[in-house]
């Protein structure tokens, strides 16, 4: 059984339409758990959330979400400790996979350099569900929402993707085809969950 799950990919990739349906399917089989977020609601997301919507200097924001991050964890925390499970909409490998892809051309290995950064900060999930969808696609998706953000370009979505299939090369990683029917990824992510 995993206790501290992350839904990750990019933009339009319906990883949060599927961690609400995995939410409560789990809820309704009776499990103790919880679904969180980052940017989070907290006084430092907010100033995350504010800043993502400019166009930005990249480590304002990779500092801002980090440190939304360690905020968020002191509850993370909180939730493992009394047994819950925790599920969270984009966590670290966001920033690594985003932030990194803001920075590429600005410094030497960002990958590398945000996990430093982050490490000893954070609490590493158990299990990092990527779903995997072509920028063109994931795009397409969104295109109707009213405000798209900076980062919602096809360019630099590509660079957050190739960036995230790097990352996940770990095995605490499950590549999912975001493709696939919505019912079908709840199933597979629920099924490694509880396995
Ligand atoms: P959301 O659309 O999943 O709410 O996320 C908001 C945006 O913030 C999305 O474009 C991804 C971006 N983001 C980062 O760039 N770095 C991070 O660390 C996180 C958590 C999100």
């Amino acid at each position: 059984m995993k206790r501290f799950i992350t839904f990750e990919g990019i933009d339009g990739s319906g990883k949060s339409t599927v961690s609400k349906l995995v939410y409560e399917k789990l809820k309704n089989n009776g499990y103790d758990v919880v679904l969180t977020f980052e940017p989070t609601n907290s006084w430092i997301g907010k100033i995350v959330q504010k800043n993502i919507k400019t166009q930005s200097d990249p480590f304002e924001t990779s500092f801002t979400f980090i440190a939304d991050r360690v905020d968020h964890c002191k509850k993370i925390k909180k939730w493992l400790d009394e047994g819950k499970i925790v599920l969270c909409d984009r966590y670290a490998e966001s920033t690594y996979a985003y932030q990194a892809a803001q920075m590429q051309d600005i410094i030497d290995k960002p990958i590398k350099w945000l996990k430093e950064l982050s490490k000893n900060h954070i609490i590493i999930p158990d299990r990092i569900f990527l779903f995997v969808i072509k920028p063109k696609d994931a795009l397409a998706r969104i295109k109707h929402r009213d405000e798209l953000i900076h980062f919602e370009k096809i360019d630099f979505l590509a660079k957050v993707h190739k960036n995230y299939l790097a990352l996940a090369r770990g095995n605490r990683f499950l590549k999912l085809d975001a493709t696939k029917k919505i019912d079908e990824l709840v199933r597979i992510c629920i099924d490694d969950i509880i396995k």
